[in-house]
């Protein structure tokens, strides 16, 4: 499985990668084709991107596919989303399988159509003990959503007598995040060149590297993954140390 990962990897590769994976309309409206045109090749990229990152060794992989402002999208656009990710779910299946990729759906899903919910549900249930990578798939997903379910959850097992309030810690509330037990995101990378964050992982990115790409996302494929990669060994992750006490202990956790 290895025989496609080139000899030039970085020594030091990040745990979690979350990417926003943006500019799907952009490429279609560059070539006169409809935004969903864009869409079905931005799946060939998710594809690409996923299977590298297996091959590659990355532990965990978290990938924007559609936030809860994307709700406001015209219908059509948002029924060939969900159909492709119908698609793209049942054809990955098996390589998920072979991999031991599993996957997990991190946001409302339940706002989805039984049909989507279904499918989703089927390939977690199946991909369960998979452990070679996890594969989040953010849908539905809201940063501030996320953090808000968090505090109504919280809120509860105080009320309840369950939990003291003395007792919330910053270990504490992230266990209530669609992202529990799992290491916060290295790196971010965004495609298309937009400088923001569009709501996702707000808790989560508080120390990650951003990157920001100006390749449009149906054109990222895993030479630039890697590129970017290697420009993440470059960076020197302070956490608000000097560089100083860096280079003596250089992990944070
Ligand atoms: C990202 O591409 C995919 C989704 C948000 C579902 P866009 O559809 O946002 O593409 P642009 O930003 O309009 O080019
Ligand atoms: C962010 O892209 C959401 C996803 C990639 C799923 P958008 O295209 O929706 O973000 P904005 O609206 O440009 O910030
Ligand atoms: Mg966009």
């Amino acid at each position: 499985m290895n025989s496609d990962v080139p000899s030039s990897l970085p020594d030091s590769l990040p745990r979690h990668i979350a990417i926003i994976m943006d500019g799907n309309g952009r490429w279609a409206k560059k070539r006169s084709l409809n935004r969903i045109r864009g869409h079905r090749e931005g799946a060939e990229s998710v594809r690409d991107i996923v299977r590298a990152c297996r091959e590659i060794g990355i532990e965990f992989l978290t990938l924007y596919a559609f936030s809860t402002e994307n709700w406001q999208r015209p219908r059509r656009e948002i029924l060939a989303l969900m159909s492709l990710l119908k698609g793209f779910l049942r054809s990955e299946l098996p390589e998920m399988m072979e991999n031991g990729i599993r996957l997990n759906a991190i946001g409302q899903i339940e706002r989805f159509p039984g049909d989507v919910v279904k499918v989703l549900q089927e390939v977690m249930d199946m991909t369960r003990e998979n452990q070679g990578m996890i594969l989040n798939l953010a849908l539905s997903y809201g940063g501030q959503d996320e953090i808000v379910a968090a505090a109504r959850k919280i809120a509860t097992e105080v009320r309840a007598g369950r939990l003291q309030p003395e007792e919330i810690t910053k270990a504490v509330f992230s266990n209530y995040l669609y992202t529990q037990g799992m290491p916060e995101p290295d790196l971010l990378i965004r495609t298309s060149g937009e400088m923001r964050v569009s709501n996702f992982l707000l808790w989560q990115i508080a120390y990650t590297e951003i990157h920001v790409t100006n390749t449009l996302w149906p054109d990222f494929r895993r030479e630039e993954l890697i590129r970017i990669l290697h420009d993440y060994e470059k960076r020197e992750r302070r956490f608000g140390m000097t560089g100083a006490q860096i280079k003596k202990a250089p992990h944070r956790q």
